[in-house]
């Protein structure tokens, strides 16, 4: 008699309990010795390898500029882990980690250095049974990205077949500068890797609080009926920093806030707030609806009513004077680069029609503060005094993706005594109070998935695309409308951005959220 076995729900694929190892493999990070590499990279490379979840086989391969040899990187990778890790610094977690950091020198245009690079990763196979498997992370200027990925076409490195493995590229946003640059981009990518080895990054997505969005919105029955114009009168994202652009004037002179920030971040959150639900959280079904909602943005009909873009001044900031952004290193003294953008943006679908979504950006705001607050209309009829509700306000939902990882919903209450007055309380949901254990970083997520080859997290080609187009216009009327020199508005370091980003909200009646 043949044996019946239960089902194994372990063995269903969509099932996460089990902890995913990916296989053996070498991720090569091009920029090896920059800012990102450190701060972000190595540290989750580290916290991925402190919490076992880097397989036996595990190769970190630096490729940079410097007359570096494999102990020199080590020690620079040491220190980043250090400082950057999320999880608890062990030494011998390190040991292990340290046994595979590779370092390989040479420029971007070094054909010699490339070629090493192709050997070297044959070599790995079999001194450390790589089996074939690498991931490229372009942690480089964009206007690199060109050069790397014809090195690693003409080194047949990119190539699956010949590697008898996988081979993955990720790569950095902005994903081009414009529309016209990203398709290029896309067309040189798809020429290199087939579309589901391509990783684009946008770390947004790789926050635990954002992925939360989707919990919110599909796990539960509360919102749903509520989630359209009818009953939701606008929504505020807002993505605000303290810090100005730090060591970064090369790369921030030539994008600006609008194209570091709302091409990328601010419309996945949109898209995420906008979507409908999707068949599954699998990669393309999640992406199909984002490409819908997406492709459903109109740029803003009047762009000097709805866009503002302004540049930090000097001012006050943690009880620090700041320089302005024209005075930072590197910065031309006559800087037209924005370090703040706002806009109004509307959904043309039947779910959002009317709904203004309000998103702005900015360095040098008062604080470091990430959320989306969701505005509902006000009670058509309040039977109440006139004095008695002059406390209320609209009632809000605001999901506060950081630094105060939770949410927050805003609601009237009667004020005990004697009387009906009414008053907007907040009842708080704190990711640190409801869970014991915390967030990974969103590097470390997205690092992991892109070793297991899960792209449900990564924007692909088409999301790119879309995203510029709502944000081309914008970028033109900025050029071409000269209203102030070209100049964005200034607002002084530790304010909320200039006083046009007010006015427009004002323009409709509102006014922004002091998160
Ligand atoms: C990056 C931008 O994508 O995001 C930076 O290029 C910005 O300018 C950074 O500082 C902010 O990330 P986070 O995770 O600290 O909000």
């Amino acid at each position: 008699m043949s044996q019946v076995h239960a089902p194994n729900p372990l063995r269903d694929p969509r099932d996460r309990r089990l902890p995913r190892i990916p296989e053996p493999c070498v991720l090569v990070v091009f920029g090896a010795t920059g800012d990102l590499a450190r701060k972000k990279l190595i540290p989750a490379v580290y916290d991925l390898a402190n919490r076992g979840l880097l397989p036996p086989g595990f190769v970190l391969l630096g490729f940079a500029r410097r007359d570096w040899g494999d102990g020199d990187f080590e020690s620079v990778a040491k220190e980043a882990a250090r400082k950057g890790a999320r999880t608890e610094f062990r030494d011998d977690v390190w040991q292990r980690l340290a046994e595979a950091i590779k370092f390989l020198p040479g420029s971007f245009d070094d054909d010699g250095a490339f070629d090493n690079l192709a050997r070297m990763l044959t070599e790995l196979d079999a001194t450390h049974g790589t089996q074939g498997n690498a991931a490229f992370y372009l942690s480089i200027p964009p206007s690199a990205f060109p050069t790397v990925l014809q090195q690693m076409a003409r080194t047949g490195m990119a190539d699956n077949s010949t590697a008898g493995g996988w081979r993955r590229v990720v790569v950095e946003k902005p994903f081009g500068h414009d529309l016209e640059s990203a398709k290029e981009l896309n067309r040189l990518v798809d020429t290199v890797f087939t579309a589901q080895d391509v990783f684009r990054i946008d770390h947004y997505l790789g926050k635990e609080t954002v992925q939360n969005l989707l919990a919110l919105r599909f796990a539960n029955t509360l919102w749903e009926p509520i989630w359209n114009a009818h009953h939701i009168d606008s929504v505020q994202i807002t993505m605000a920093e303290d810090v100005g652009i730090e060591s970064r004037a090369a790369f921030y002179e030539q994008t600006g806030a609008a194209r570091d920030v709302l091409q990328n971040h601010l419309l996945q959150l949109m898209a995420l707030t906008a979507m409908e639900e999707p068949a599954s959280f699998d990669a393309e079904a999640l992406r199909a609806e984002k490409i819908k909602v997406l492709g459903a943005i109109k740029p803003p009909r009047d762009m000097a009513a709805y866009t503002v873009r302004g540049q930090y001044d000097q001012g006050w900031l943690a009880g620090q004077r700041v320089k302005a952004y024209r005075e930072e290193k590197d910065v031309a003294p006559d800087s037209k680069t924005e370090t703040f953008a706002a806009v109004r943006l509307e959904v043309e679908t039947r779910r959002w029609a009317g709904v203004p979504f309000y998103l702005r950006t900015g360095k040098r705001l008062p604080r470091r503060v990430t959320e989306i607050a969701v505005i509902f209309r006000k009670a058509p009829h309040l039977p109440f005094a006139k004095t008695d509700t002059e406390e209320l306000g609209a009632n809000q939902l605001v999901v506060r993706v950081q630094p105060d990882e939770g949410m927050t919903l805003r609601f009237g209450s009667k004020v005990p005594g004697s009387q009906m007055e009414v008053r907007d309380v907040a009842m708080d949901f704190l990711y640190g109070e409801a869970f014991t254990e915390s967030s990974p970083e969103a590097y470390e997520r997205l690092l992991l998935d892109v070793l297991l080859g899960d792209g449900s997290l990564f924007p692909d080609a088409r999301e790119v695309e879309d995203s510029w187009r709502v944000i081309d216009p914008i970028e033109d009327y900025w050029r071409d409308h000269d209203d102030r020199g070209g100049r964005p508005e200034l607002y002084r370091a530790g304010e909320w951005g200039p006083k046009g980003a007010d006015m427009m909200l004002a323009r409709d009646g509102r006014s922004w959220r002091r998160p």
